[in-house]
């Protein structure tokens, strides 16, 4: 693996402020990008930039909150001032808190707001960026634009109704801004993520809950933020020159496999034998 494979690359980073965000934009930095942090929270955008900084890297912390239009185009705007230039976009901010986890739950059920919001801040807030970032991409000759989905993108669940239109959308989203731009030079792909636990999930997910998704994942355990961050570095960089319009699992194994697969699992080992 080339270890400084964005040298002199600008990243954009969207929810850059904590848990996946902000170890794709350590791990970019780790690769010599420079990377924007830009996060609803600005005292945490500010501290994962300035730790950036601490550590010998060059980072940049944006509020904004990418849920309406002028904050991003000011985003933008502020990133081309300073840096001059934008080579990669993580799409990766989404609303998440535990109000709006548990506002968005089943059709008849879902409160009309969480629609709303996860469609105004994942969905529409990724085609905005994309709206704003693709002109100065185009302008520099390129770039690499990733969309941070989920399972819930292509797999009915009993729950988060608009989170996974909103994340459906941005895999359409993502085959358009590659179908559109690709043959200027721009690349843009969507990661479907498992369970990777960031801090605020390895807190609050209870243990019996973590077990039934662990079953379900073919690897000996969860996700860790790191392995979705080295995909998304590979991604921007020119490792990946001939990857576009896809839509990789980074998923453990999660959507791979047989519904049956864990019930299955269980089953074999109560019956102490695999033989039907
Ligand atoms: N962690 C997982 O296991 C997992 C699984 C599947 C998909 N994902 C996706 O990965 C991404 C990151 O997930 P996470 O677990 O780190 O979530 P998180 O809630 O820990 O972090 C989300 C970040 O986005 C920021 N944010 C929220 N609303 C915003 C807005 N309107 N404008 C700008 N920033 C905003 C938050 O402040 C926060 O820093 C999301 O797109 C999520 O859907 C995560």
């Amino acid at each position: 693996m080339n270890v400084r494979k964005l040298e002199g690359r600008v990243a954009i980073v969207t929810g850059g402020g904590s848990g996946l965000g902000e170890e794709c934009a350590r791990v970019l930095a780790l690769h010599g990008a420079r990377v924007v942090v830009a996060d609803i929270q600005a005292e945490s955008a500010e501290r994962v930039a300035a730790s950036i900084r601490d550590g010998g890297g060059d980072a940049l912390a944006v509020a904004c909150d990418v849920g309406a239009e002028p904050p991003i185009q000011a985003m933008v705007q502020q990133v081309i001032e300073h840096y001059g230039r934008i080579d990669i976009l993580h799409n990766n901010a989404a609303a998440l808190d535990t109000a709006q986890r548990h506002a968005d739950r089943d059709v008849v059920n879902v409160d009309i707001a969480a629609w709303d919001r996860a469609m105004d801040v994942n969905a529409r807030g990724a085609m905005l960026c994309c709206k704003h970032v693709v002109p100065h991409m185009l302008r520099g000759g390129g770039g690499s634009i990733i969309f941070a989905t989920s399972g819930f993108a292509a797999l009915g669940d009993i729950t988060l109704t608009a989170y996974a239109a909103s994340k459906a959308a941005m895999i359409a989203l993502a085959r358009s801004v590659a179908a559109q731009y690709g043959k200027q030079g721009i690349r843009s792909n969507a990661i479907m993520i498992g369970l990777a636990l960031t801090e605020k999930s390895a807190a609050h997910m209870p243990a019996e809950l973590k077990q039934i998704l662990l079953d379900q994942h073919l690897t000996p355990e969860l996700g860790r933020p790191r392995q979705i961050a080295d995909v998304v570095a590979f991604l921007a960089s020119d490792e990946s020159s001939f990857i576009t319009g896809a839509v990789i699992p980074v998923d453990g194994g999660w959507s791979s496999h047989s519904p049956a697969l864990a019930p299955m699992r269980a089953y074999f080992e109560k019956i102490g034998s695999n033989k039907l």
